[in-house]
Order: structure tokens, then sequence, then C-alpha cells
């Protein structure tokens, strides 16, 4: 039996960009700045980005402290974006395309892992499990997750491409993802809320590995 399409693959990335940067939307720029100020304080010398779409974020990376850049992502479009986006800027840039929910993530350790609006369409346990290899002890996670607060998951930005989404994400219990992740020796540092248009809210976890 043919397995699935991931609905990710059919969504181009000029809608993506068109959609999450929308004003209305406004959290291509809300990531960003989370990721800026992640790199800023963590200084790490090894850096990778779950779901790391088109690059967002890693026009942050000092490439004299972040020798080691990964990136991965399902789409391999969008990495092509990101290659010929930030390749020439980050030397130490490798892009890996390949489902979170189905296979090994690259066997290379990162002092710091982010991801912004990717748990809420992977397996917690697993994608716990596999950072548990990743991410030496005294390193740090950082994750960001969406709180639709009573309206859609998905704001109508009349980007046709974008609503499949409304079927495959599911909004995420802090809680639930602070549960899964102490499994794994990762122990809850911050939980911040950060308001974003469309009243909605980000919330900001911090992991560190113990
Ligand atoms: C909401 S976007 C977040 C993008 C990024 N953090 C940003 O700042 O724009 C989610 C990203 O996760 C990727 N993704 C979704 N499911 C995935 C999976 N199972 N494995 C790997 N990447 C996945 C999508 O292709 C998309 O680029």
């Amino acid at each position: 039996m043919k397995k699935p399409v991931n609905p990710w693959k059919n969504i181009p990335a000029e809608d993506y960009e068109a959609h999450m940067g929308n004003p209305m939307v406004g959290q291509l720029q809300a990531l960003t700045g989370i990721t800026q100020e992640a790199l800023k304080k963590y200084l790490p010398p090894r850096f990778m980005m779950l779901g790391c779409c088109t690059g967002n974020g890693f026009e942050h990376v000092n490439p004299e402290i972040t020798k080691q850049v990964v990136g991965v992502d399902i789409n391999p479009d969008y990495l092509k974006i990101a290659r010929k986006r930030y390749g020439s800027g980050i030397p130490g840039l490798q892009l890996f395309c390949l489902d979170l929910n189905r296979d090994a993530l690259p066997l290379m350790e990162a002092d710091l892992v982010m991801g912004g609006l990717i748990l809420e369409y992977v397996n917690l346990e697993k994608t716990a499990e596999a950072l548990q290899q990743i991410i030496p002890s005294g390193g740090t996670a950082v994750f960001v997750i969406q709180q639709s607060e009573g309206s859609s998951f998905v704001s109508d930005t009349r980007i046709k491409s974008l609503e499949i989404l409304t079927t495959i994400s599911r909004e995420l219990d802090p809680q639930e993802v602070q549960r899964v992740f102490e499994e794994y020796r990762f122990l809850l540092q911050e939980l911040q809320e950060i308001a974003i248009p469309g009243n909605k809210k980000f919330i900001r976890l911090v992991f560190e590995k113990v």
C-alpha cells in the first residue's frame, strides 16, 4: 500500500511565508525573534532546528560562534530555499530532508535544539527520545507551541493551500509537552506566554537536558 503524502509537502514555500508573515498572523516575525534571543543567550557551538522550513531564524546565526548548524524538514523544496538563502553565509550548514515521525535524526550532537511550531505535527515521545541522543547534558531545547484561544488554529489569510493544516495540526497542552520531555531527562526551565496577532499566543518552553 502506498503511504499517504504528508500535506506539508504540498504547501508551496511562497504560500507558507505569505501566510505566516502576513501582519494578521505575524508568526514568522515572532519565531525569528525567539531564535535570535536563544542564539544570543546560549551561544551554541552546535545548533539544530527541527522543522526549519526555509530557514526562518538562520539569519541570526553567527558562524564565528556556531560552527555547526543543522536544519531538518520534511519538504525538500523548503530546504532548497534555505540552502540558497543561507548556504554561503553559514559554512557549517547541513540540511536533512526527513520525516521526524518515521526517520532517525542524523547522529550529531547539538548544544541547542529549537523547534518552532513543529511539535504540533510530530510524535512527542519519538521526538523527545531522539533528542535525548542529540543533546548532551547541560544542553538546551527550546520549543514554541501555539494556543489558539478559541480562534481557528490556522488563521484565515485566504491562502488555500494551508487550509489542509487544520486537519493535521493538533493543539498541544504545555503540561503534556513537559510531562513527555521530563521522561527523557529534559527539565523545564522556562515557560513564557507571548501574545501574537489574531488573538492567539505562543508558548515558549525551555528545557535543560540533565
Ligand atoms: C509551522 S512550520 C514551522 C516553520 C519554522 N519554524 C518557521 O519559523 O517558519 C512547520 C515545519 O515543520 C515541517 N514538518 C512538519 N511535519 C514534519 C515532519 N513530520 N518531519 C519533519 N518536518 C516536518 C514542515 O514542513 C514545516 O516546514
